[in-house]
């Protein structure tokens, strides 16, 4: 994948304005109300009872930063994404057995969760880098599925 100078900066530009706490927390709570199976690897989280239960779940919180930590990391080697998430992929996959079709669910949600935060700043261009980011990471997270 290449990046143009652009898209690079453009990137940065967007983490650097977004809380990761509130974005992770809102995004993994939505993910885990709108599409209820993806609960079923949190078994361990505690009440996910209902959105209520949800939305105030430290587990979940929690959670979220570490998914948001998860895309730093990612952003910061953008030529490798592919190898810097090997050992993310075969957790994911091996170990957790995430059906690969959720990252897409969660990326889209975190798209909608960082649009809602930008309000106007979020235009076009902004959108399609970070969609554009969010499918190498996906596709990336998928790597390791055999
Ligand atoms: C764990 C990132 C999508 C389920 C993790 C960890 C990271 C991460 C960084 C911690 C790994 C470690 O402790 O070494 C991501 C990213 C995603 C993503 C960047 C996509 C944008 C998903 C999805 C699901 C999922 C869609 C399920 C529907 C889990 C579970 C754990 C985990 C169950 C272990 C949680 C625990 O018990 O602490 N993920 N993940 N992940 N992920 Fe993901």
């Amino acid at each position: 994948v290449e990046w143009t100078d652009f898209e690079r900066s453009t990137l940065q530009n967007l983490l650097s304005k977004i809380d990761y706490e509130f974005v992770g927390q809102q995004a993994l709570a939505r993910c885990l109300v709108v599409y209820p199976w993806t609960q079923r690897y949190f078994g361990d989280f505690g009440n996910l009872y209902n959105a209520a239960a949800i939305q105030g779940n430290a587990k979940v919180a929690a959670h979220g930063l570490t998914v948001m930590r998860g895309l730093e990391q990612a952003a910061k080697n953008l030529d490798d994404i592919k190898g810097t998430f090997t050992e993310l992929s075969v957790l994911h996959s091996e170990k957790l057995n995430v059906d690969p079709g959720n990252f897409r669910l969660l990326a889209d949600i975190i798209t909608i969760v960082v649009a809602s935060v930008l309000g106007a700043s979020f235009t076009a261009e902004v959108q399609a880098v970070l969609q554009k980011f969010l499918s190498v990471v996906v596709s990336a997270l998928g790597k390791q599925y055999h």
